[in-house]
């Protein structure tokens, strides 16, 4: 696979250097190069590179890609790790479960009656996460989102990059107008990625799902297709 390599790195910069067939991987990435330049920098602050660091450093692309059924095993993985199962209203399904749920929850937006949507996220080589698109109302314009990484790859940036592309997909695929999520009032992590995002938080309904046998305020977080703006 064919990932650009990124040149000088300075504090709060990271220069592109690519040639030949990297260019068009190298363009694809610019157009989410904040993504690129987050992940940079959380790899940074998360420790995984030097900060002083001027080697040529390879950082893999974050990539949505549609599911395939060996997913299915990762994503009952991913459902059962700690955070998930302390923030989200996770019920127990089988893999084999999983698995006739994910892949007909295969993406396509032009298909109004699909009440799952999901992706896989690609982080360079490896899958490490989800993210959907729930029970869009395609006549009232406005679509639920949800996301979720593998505990191994949150805190890196590729959670904000997966739902940036997200956001982007849907406001340039679809009519829809609005997206909302719903976030467990102490799920930080996801509340800040929302936040950065430019959703705001629109209230927030108490005792709304059950976690972990307990009831669990939800905060409702929008954005309004005029409000987009990629973060920098
Ligand atoms: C929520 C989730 C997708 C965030 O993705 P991520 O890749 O870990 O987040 P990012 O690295 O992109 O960070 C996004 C922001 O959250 C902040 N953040 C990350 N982890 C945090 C934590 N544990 N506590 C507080 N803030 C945190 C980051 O600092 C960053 O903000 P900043 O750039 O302004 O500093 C991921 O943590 C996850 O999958 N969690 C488990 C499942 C889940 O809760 N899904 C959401 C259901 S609503």
């Amino acid at each position: 696979m064919n990932i650009p390599k990124f040149g000088e790195v300075g504090e709060d910069h990271l220069q592109l250097t690519c040639s030949g067939e990297n260019r068009e991987i190298a363009s694809g990435r610019l157009r989410c190069g904040n993504g690129a330049h987050r992940i940079g920098r959380s790899a940074f602050r998360f420790g995984a590179m030097p900060m002083n660091s001027r080697a040529a450093t390879t950082i893999p692309s974050v990539r949505l890609v549609s599911p395939r059924a060996f997913h299915a095993k990762m994503w009952f993985a991913w459902r059962n790790e700690p955070r998930a199962q302390r923030f989200m209203p996770i019920e127990s399904w089988s893999v084999s479960a999983l698995k006739r749920r994910l892949m007909a929850s295969k993406p396509d937006l032009t298909d109004h009656d699909k009440q799952e949507h999901r992706w896989i996220v690609q982080w360079g080589a490896e899958s490490v996460g989800i993210v959907s698109i729930l029970r869009p109302v395609f006549r009232q314009g406005y679509a639920e989102i949800s996301y979720h990484l593998g505990e191994t790859h949150q805190g890196r940036g590729i959670g904000t990059e997966s739902v940036t592309q997200l956001v982007d997909h849907v406001f340039e695929q679809t009519e829809i107008a609005r997206i909302f999520a719903f976030i467990s009032v102490g799920n930080r992590a996801s509340r800040a990625l929302a936040e950065k995002l430019g959703f705001v938080h629109e209230g927030t309904l108490r005792d709304h799902f059950i976690i972990r046998g307990r009831r669990v305020d939800q905060c409702v977080y929008g954005l309004l297709r005029k409000e987009w703006k990629r973060p920098r």
